[in-house]
């Protein structure tokens, strides 16, 4: 693995610039550059995009062509005896991204696993960690989590016979903020303390772009007597987590954003080693769960493997697995601490280009935490006027950001693919159309 070097970034003494030279300089001195060429860049009117919406769909990595190949190849030249015989043999392939996305979460190689997709996952989860009983049957989460999770959240409350209205306590910022406060999170969890069983967060609040503070809210929810897990979908491959060592109980995530896998690409789970070999605890079975050893025995009598292994369903989809290594090949390669740091300045450059054009926030406001450690990459901008037309004209002007109702635009400068000089031509663009 070759190891990079951001010291020629020197964090402390970055004084920003707005000026394209001053972009460009950035863009001559990250020890990261070289990872753009890595990605097919989408087309605009012939010309290539600025592309700002690694937050909704990754860029595709030129590798993953080849990767989807070769098991097209494996598969049209041995037929069943792939599973054995290919170059990357099917019947273990789970296996092969486990130490790439151990080094993504902070986490060991027994606690991760590639499966399924995220909504199921945060099912298969709560499942095995939502056990209300009629005294501890309350799940705390944000007011605004992303639908997929309230759906789900309400839903595992109804099967288990509570009422959501009064099972669910939602998070809500204060009165004129638009973000959570870690103390108010804090005091939440205390107020409910003896009744809550789950206190479960985004890792990253998908709308605001706010970064939770993983550790504390673990740390706090166990001194409640809740588990604690995170829905990853907007952190992983954005942020460094460290989900073994804050003691998270599990986390969920999906690799369609910044793990850039291909659109409806493999998931991923966590559960914390401490949790892998209590087989006491309820799931729900599939075969590739099963002791590997005796998979193919073909017996009655589901034996879960340890670790999060035991919690595998169905065996693995190849070609989706393809493409999620292709893309986790090129994280190993960067590695996320040196993506992480490259991703502060980067998205700081933004914000201070941003924040230079409309200093007293009359016509837009960024909502994501001013604070570099509060956030991923992610800058959430609340639109105070023209938010559509300024939108829509970033489109035509070939810049792909992502639109959120009633009023944000979201855009994610993306350390693997974007650069300063794109950051200073999205916030020039936006000077141009949203004031005036
Ligand atoms: C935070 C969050 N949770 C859940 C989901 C739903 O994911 P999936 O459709 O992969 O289950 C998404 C999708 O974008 C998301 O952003």
């Amino acid at each position: 693995m070759k190891v990079l070097s951001v010291s020629n970034f020197n964090f402390s003494e970055m004084k920003y610039e707005n000026s394209l030279s001053f972009a460009r300089k950035l863009d001559r001195l990250d020890p990261l550059k070289s990872f753009r060429s890595k990605f097919h860049i989408p087309n605009v009117n012939g010309k290539p995009s600025l592309y700002f919406a690694g937050n909704s769909l990754g860029l595709q990595p030129k590798t993953t062509q080849k990767f989807i190949s070769e098991e097209l190849k494996d598969w049209a030249g041995l037929g069943v005896e792939g599973h054995l015989h290919s170059r990357r043999p099917w019947l273990y392939y789970h296996k092969f991204s486990k130490k790439a996305l151990a080094q993504i979460v902070g986490a060991k190689t027994s606690e991760v696993v590639a499966m399924n997709q995220l909504t199921i996952n945060l099912h298969l989860m709560m499942v095995s960690f939502y056990r209300p009983t009629s005294k501890r049957f309350k799940i705390i989460t944000e007011s605004s989590a992303f639908p997929s999770d309230q759906y789900a959240f309400e839903s595992q409350l109804k099967f288990h016979g509570f009422d959501p209205a009064e099972a669910l306590i939602e998070l809500t910022p204060r009165e004129g903020e638009y973000t959570l406060r870690t103390e108010d999170i804090l005091q939440t969890v205390q107020q409910h303390g003896n009744q809550t069983a789950l206190v479960i967060l985004g890792g990253v609040q998908y709308y605001t772009g706010q970064l939770f503070n993983l550790k504390k809210i673990t740390e706090l929810g166990h001194l409640v007597g809740a588990v604690v897990g995170f829905d990853l979908a907007h952190a992983v491959g954005n942020v460094a987590l460290n989900l073994h060592r804050d003691n998270v109980d599990f986390a969920v995530w999906c690799s369609y954003k910044y793990l850039n896998s291909g659109p409806g690409a493999i998931a991923g789970a966590f559960v914390h080693e401490k949790h892998g070999e209590n087989f006491n605890l309820p799931r729900f079975a599939g075969w590739w769960g099963h002791n590997e050893s005796e998979r193919f025995q073909m017996k009655k009598g589901f034996k879960p493997m340890t670790g999060i292994d035991g919690w595998q369903l169905s065996n693995v989809p190849v070609f989706q697995s393809a493409a999620h290594l292709a893309s986790l090949e090129i994280f190993q390669e960067a590695g996320i601490k040196n993506l992480r740091k490259k991703s502060l300045l980067l998205t700081g450059y933004l914000e201070f280009l941003l924040n230079e054009i409309d200093a007293d926030k009359t016509f837009f406001e960024i909502i994501t935490p001013a604070k570099p450690d509060e956030r991923g990459c992610q800058l959430s901008i609340l639109m105070k006027q023209n938010g559509e037309k300024t939108f829509d004209r970033l489109m035509k002007a070939g810049i792909i950001a992502d639109w959120r109702e009633p009023n944000v635009i979201r855009v994610a400068p993306v350390p693997l693919y974007n650069r300063f000089e794109e950051v200073f031509y999205l916030a020039d663009k936006i000077k141009q159309i949203a004031t005036r």
